[in-house]
C-alpha cells in the first residue's frame, strides 16, 4: 500500500471547493507518455495552475501502471523544480469499470478515482460506486462517479435526450453514494468526432460544422438540486479548427471533426462545474506537430525531433485552457 500523500500529490476535496467558489475549474488532462506529463505540468507550473493527471485503463496497459505513478511522483518534483513551491496535483484513475481496478489504484497511490457505473441500472450503478466510496474514503481519496451517458461511450442509447443526466436522480444518487463529485451527461462525449454533420449545421462563410449547443438548462435543474456539489464534464475537448487542418495538410483525414466551443466550456467553468476532461485536444496537438515535422523533414529520423515540437504544441494548448477557458491560472 502506498498513500499518495508520500508522493507529494493530494485529492480533489478542497481544489473543487475552492474551484467552485471562484468560478473556474480545474484541468483534467490525460496521459500516456513523457512528453505529455512535461507538457501539461510546465504548463500548470508556469501558470500555477492546480492540475489532474488522468490515467484511464488503457493508458495503465499502455503505459504500465508502476512507470505512471513514478511519473506523476517524478511530476510533483519536476513542478518544485520549475518553481512551483507547492504543486496543487492530483492522480486520477479516469473511468474505472470495476472495485477491482479502483482498488488498486487506491492502494497504488492514486489520490482520486472514477468508478464508472453509469452503463448498468440505477441500482446498480449505486451499489458499486458506494463499494468504492467506502474503500477510498478510508485512505482519503476522492471518488467521481458518473450518471447520465454520454454520446459516443454508449452507442446502443439511441435518443439523444435519454443520455443527457435526469436531474430528478441526482440527489438519491449523490446521498446513497457519498460520492464526492458526479460526472454528468449534458451533450459532450468523447472523442474528435462529437457530433455527426447531421446534428450540426453548416457555417455558410468557413462551410464548417457549427454543434448544437450543451443543455445549459439540465446543467442549471442539477446544481438547483445540488447546490455546491462538484459536477464533472467529460467529453470537453474542442477539436481546434487549426490543429484538424494542420492534420489534414500533412497527410492526415480528420473530416469533419468537431468538438464543444470553448465559449461554452467556459461558461460551464464559472457554475459547479469543476473539473473539465481534455485528451483529444492534446493527441490532436501531438498528431499535427508531427505530422508537419514528418511531412516538411522526410529525413528526420531522432524522435526527440518530432516528439520535442509535439510537446512545445501541447504545452502550448494546456495554457490555453488553463488561461482563457477553465480560468484556472493563479489559483495553486
Ligand atoms: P475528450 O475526448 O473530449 O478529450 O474527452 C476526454 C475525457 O473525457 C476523458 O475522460
Amino acid at each position: 500500500m502506498v498513500s499518495y500523500k508520500e508522493l507529494g500529490l493530494v485529492n480533489t476535496r478542497e481544489m473543487f471547493a475552492k474551484a467552485i467558489k471562484g468560478g473556474y475549474a480545474i484541468p483534467a488532462f490525460n496521459f500516456n507518455n513523457m512528453e505529455q506529463l512535461q507538457a501539461i505540468i510546465k504548463a500548470s507550473a508556469e501558470t500555477k495552475s492546480p492540475v489532474i493527471l488522468q490515467v484511464s485503463k488503457g493508458a495503465r496497459n499502455y503505459a504500465n501502471q508502476t512507470l505512471l505513478r513514478y511519473m506523476a511522483q517524478g511530476a510533483v518534483e519536476y513542478a518544485k523544480e520549475l518553481g512551483w513551491e507547492k504543486p496543487q496535483i492530483v492522480l486520477h484513475l479516469d473511468h474505472g469499470d470495476s472495485f477491482e481496478l479502483c482498488k488498486s489504484c487506491v492502494d497504488f497511490g492514486f489520490s482520486s478515482v472514477m468508478i464508472d457505473a453509469s452503463h448498468l441500472p440505477y441500482e446498480e450503478n449505486i451499489a458499486l460506486t458506494k463499494k468504492v466510496v467506502d474503500y477510498a474514503h478510508q485512505y482519503d481519496v476522492t471518488v467521481e462517479a458518473e450518471l447520465g451517458v454520454l454520446a459516443g461511450v454508449e452507442d446502443e442509447v439511441s435518443s439523444a435526450v435519454s443520455h443527457y443526466t435526469k436531474p430528478e436522480e441526482v440527489v438519491d444518487f449523490a446521498t446513497r453514494t457519498g460520492c464526492d463529485s458526479l460526472a454528468i451527461s449534458i451533450g459532450t462525449s468523447h472523442g474528435a468526432y462529437k457530433f455527426t454533420p447531421e446534428q450540426c449545421t453548416r457555417d455558410p462563410k468557413t462551410g464548417k460544422l457549427v454543434p448544437p449547443p450543451l443543455a445549459f438548462d439540465v446543467l442549471d435543474a442539477i446544481m438547483e438540486k445540488l447546490p455546491g456539489f462538484p459536477i464533472v464534464l467529460h467529453g470537453s475537448s474542442s477539436v481546434p479548427q487549426e490543429y484538424v487542418d494542420m492534420i489534414n495538410q500533412y497527410g492526415g483525414k480528420l473530416p469533419d471533426a468537431v468538438g464543444i466551443p470553448e465559449e461554452q466550456l467556459r461558461k460551464a467553468s464559472e457554475s459547479a462545474v469543476c473539473k473539465i476532461n481534455i485528451d483529444s485536444d492534446s493527441r490532436l496537438a501531438f498528431t499535427a506537430a508531427v505530422r508537419k515535422v514528418f511531412a516538411e523533414k522526410p529525413g528526420e529520423f531522432d524522435p526527440r525531433k518530432y516528439c520535442g515540437p509535439a510537446r512545445d504544441l501541447m504545452e502550448e494548448l494546456y495554457k490555453h485552457k488553463i488561461i482563457n477557458v477553465l480560468g484556472s491560472n493563479g489559483k495553486a
